[in-house]
């Protein structure tokens, strides 16, 4: 096995956080970058999946799959041994504990959307405490927080990262918050592009995280 390969997981509990909106662009953006990336896909419905094949986003450089949480390690060792892949990119399916601790275990870095105002703090706090034991194997586990459907009220956002604070001392909260736009709203099924701003700026964070 070879350190090669970087690991960059969405989860989040709560259905309709963000986890799809967030992976999809991200892992795009990223092979429009030039680095050579695999999107897997581990929910039941494949969202990720179906936007990445209405789109037309796979080249030879940007591959997409779809894994159950039992073939996940498998199909990672797999991409880890052929040294071909620089960034696994990972959507989960919401409440399948097993599969996001799957996932957890896998990966370099944790990404956890929650949908603001929509009282996902209990669920954001559930599934944070889903790394302990992944953290304990890999105690260079890095997360960070992002805060979606952010934007339209900045005193319910500050009012969010503060509950986060309050709740998650330790947590990280990503500096790039993605607003609600119609844009986003209408992203599944297209082409992701630069102009998609606030997740260039998340990629650019979550380089600088993983350095
Ligand atoms: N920043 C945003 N602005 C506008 N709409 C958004 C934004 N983020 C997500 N959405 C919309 O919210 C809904 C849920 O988003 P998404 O499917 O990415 O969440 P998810 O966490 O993957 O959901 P699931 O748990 O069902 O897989 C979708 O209709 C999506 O288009
Ligand atoms: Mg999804």
């Amino acid at each position: 096995m070879t350190d090669m390969t970087t690991v960059i997981a969405a989860v989040m509990k709560k259905g309709g956080a963000g986890k799809t909106s967030t992976i999809v662009p991200l892992a795009y953006l990223a092979a429009q970058a030039g680095a050579r990336v695999a999107l897997i896909d581990m929910d039941t419905t494949p969202s990720a999946q179906q936007w990445v094949q209405a789109a037309g986003l796979t080249s030879d450089r940007f591959v997409c799959d779809r894994v159950t949480a039992d073939e996940l390690e498998g199909l990672l060792t797999e991409i880890r041994a052929s040294d071909t892949i620089d960034f696994v990119f990972i959507d989960t399916p919401p409440g399948d504990k097993h599969a996001i601790v799957q996932a957890m275990s896998e990966s370099d870095l944790v990404l956890m959307p929650v949908h603001i105002g929509s009282g996902d703090l209990p669920q954001l706090v559930e599934t944070y405490h889903l790394m302990k034991l992944p953290l304990r194997a890999n105690p260079n586990l890095k997360h960070l927080i992002i805060v979606n459907h952010a934007g339209t009220m900045p005193a319910v956002t500050r009012d969010t990262i503060e509950a986060i604070q309050d709740g998650l001392p330790e947590a990280q909260v990503a500096q790039t918050a993605i607003p609600y736009s119609r844009q986003y709203a209408l992203a599944k099924g297209t082409k992701p592009n630069v102009k998609w701003w606030h997740y260039d700026n998340l990629w650019r964070e979550i380089q600088a995280v993983l350095a």
